[in-house]
């Protein structure tokens, strides 16, 4: 039978006779092994300087320092919860993304480090324009493409979700990474947008997931937003309402929109059905991740 947190010595008990960081973190790891979660190392370390808001080096500088019992155990509360399938990122409420500190909750898509090529290219676009670059993006969640956008580049954007919770958070990051005097948010379902003429660049990672893809997911997947994951369809309803807005408009845009694994040839024939012609841009993975539309 697996071993759970309780039977181990990370209780109350045990932990008053103290212990020194090195051995809470030997101890985590173990539990973390254990219990069958990836990474167990890695885990134990990001908890245990979130709680003790420490830098990796210096949990590393202290390993002879004497840990309080009251962030023992807290240290096993977040163990626990790491246990039973929660992403370690809504478990100390950050991540990075871009370099940037980005605050999650359960409210938001986990920022992913591929989605960080849908920045890269999108300031590439900006940097080649002469004028300042007026940006839509729809779904911006934790707004973390929003805000690395704003804080690399000179442009506007207007950051749209339909989850007034993600557009708290979004608020919030883009207030802590000083970047409000460029974005304004907005509560906006994107399949009521009927005009786009105003943007030079409409951008997306859009809820791609295929309905029927959904069951086979990770629990750890299935902790963040259905919403943000799927879109309760053929996972390319997103694609069809960009295009169908950019092929209305009466002004010239670009589209940039990540892609689910092995999507490219699906995406790629739904824009030849709207009459665009596509590049497709690989992760650091070599796999298709974005989609670029010139209309
Ligand atoms: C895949 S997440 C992307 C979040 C963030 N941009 C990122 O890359 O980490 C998709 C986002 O689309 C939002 N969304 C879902 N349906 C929407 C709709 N109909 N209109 C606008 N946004 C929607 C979700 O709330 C979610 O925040």
């Amino acid at each position: 039978m697996m071993p759970q947190v309780d039977q181990h010595p990370l209780t109350e008990k045990h932990a008053s006779v103290s212990m020194s960081l090195g051995e809470l973190l030997r101890l985590s790891q173990r539990i973390l092994d254990e219990n069958n979660v990836a990474a167990p190392k890695r885990n134990a370390e990001i908890i245990i300087c979130s709680e003790l808001k420490i830098e990796r080096a210096e949990l590393y500088l202290n390993l002879r320092r004497t840990v309080r019992l009251d962030e023992i155990l807290s240290i096993k509360e977040k163990i626990k919860r790491r246990i039973s399938g929660e992403p370690v990122q809504y478990i100390t409420g950050f991540t990075e993304f871009y370099g940037l500190k980005i605050s999650v909750n359960n409210s938001v898509l986990i920022p992913r480090p591929e989605t960080e090529l849908l920045v890269d290219k999108a300031l590439e676009l900006i940097k080649n324009r002469k004028e300042k670059t007026e940006i839509l993006e729809i779904g911006t969640g934790s707004g973390c493409i929003a805000i690395a956008l704003a804080r690399n580049s000179d442009c506007r954007i207007n950051a749209t979700d339909i989850s007034p919770e993600a557009l708290k958070t979004a608020e919030e990051n883009s207030r802590r990474n000083h970047t409000n005097d460029k974005i304004s948010f907005e509560l906006s379902d994107v399949f009521g947008i009927n005009d786009v003429s105003r943007y030079d660049l409409i951008i997306s990672n859009p809820p791609y997931i295929p309905l029927e893809e959904m069951k086979s997911l990770s629990d750890e997947v299935k902790a963040e937003p259905e919403i943000a994951l799927t879109d309760f369809s053929d996972g390319l309803n997103f694609y069809r309402k960009v295009f169908s807005l950019v092929k209305d408009s009466t002004s010239g845009h670009d589209v940039l929109i990540e892609i689910g694994d092995s999507k490219r040839s699906f995406v790629k024939s739904l824009a030849e059905s709207y009459g665009f012609s596509s590049v497709f841009y690989k992760d650091y993975s070599g796999i298709d991740r974005v989609i670029h539309i010139k209309t």
